[in-house]
């Protein structure tokens, strides 16, 4: 994986593949940005970090290495999906959870990216809006009862030719 220098506004952050020793800082992450159920334990962590066919993304600063962020992907039927993303508050708003998704799109060429989100998570669908995905169906009761989901895609792959052209 390269590593990826990027100049914030704020500050300066890499991207790179999560190390064993990061899954700690990951988790707590996990505990702020997601309900009870919903955050990956550090043994969820672990397992999506050992799984060859999962890439596992943390945004870093650049200075002191300190985690803020994170991205686990695996692959589903051709594409590349978005398993989680979760940036730590207080790194929030600083674009790097726009940078985990366009590492993820340079690193993950396969397919389309999709992924799913709760209906209620407007933040999380702006950001996906902004980087080119569209929702593709709604998921009843997909994070518990009462809690919907949508999918979500960013296409990849070009449209087919147009049976019109002359
Ligand atoms: C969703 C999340 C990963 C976004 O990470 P982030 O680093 O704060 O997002 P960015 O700074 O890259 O924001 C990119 C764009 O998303 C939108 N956005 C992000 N946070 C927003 C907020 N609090 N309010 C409104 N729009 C917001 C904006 O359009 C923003 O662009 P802009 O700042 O140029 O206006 C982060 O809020 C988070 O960890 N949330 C909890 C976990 C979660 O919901 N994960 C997604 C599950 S599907």
């Amino acid at each position: 994986m390269h590593q990826t220098p990027r100049q914030q506004s704020t500050r300066e952050i890499v991207i790179d593949s999560a190390r064993i020793r990061d899954l700690p800082a990951v988790a707590r992450i996990q505990r702020e940005a997601f309900r009870r159920g919903l955050a990956y334990s550090p043994v969820a962590l672990g397992v999506l970090w050992l799984l060859p066919a999962a890439t596992f993304l943390v945004a870093r600063d650049a200075g002191t290495g300190e985690v803020l962020g994170n991205l686990i992907s695996d692959r589903h039927r051709g594409n590349t999906r978005i398993v989680n993303i979760a940036v730590a508050l207080a790194a929030r708003r600083q674009g790097i959870g726009r940078q985990l998704i366009r590492e993820l799109d340079a690193c993950c060429p396969e397919g389309d990216v999709v992924l799913s989100v709760e209906t209620e998570n407007v933040t999380a669908q702006r950001l996906y809006e902004q980087e080119g995905f569209v929702r593709t169906a709604m998921l009843r009761d997909y994070y518990g009862p009462g809690h919907h989901g949508y999918t979500m895609k960013k296409s990849r792959r070009a449209g087919p030719a147009s049976v019109t052209a002359p």
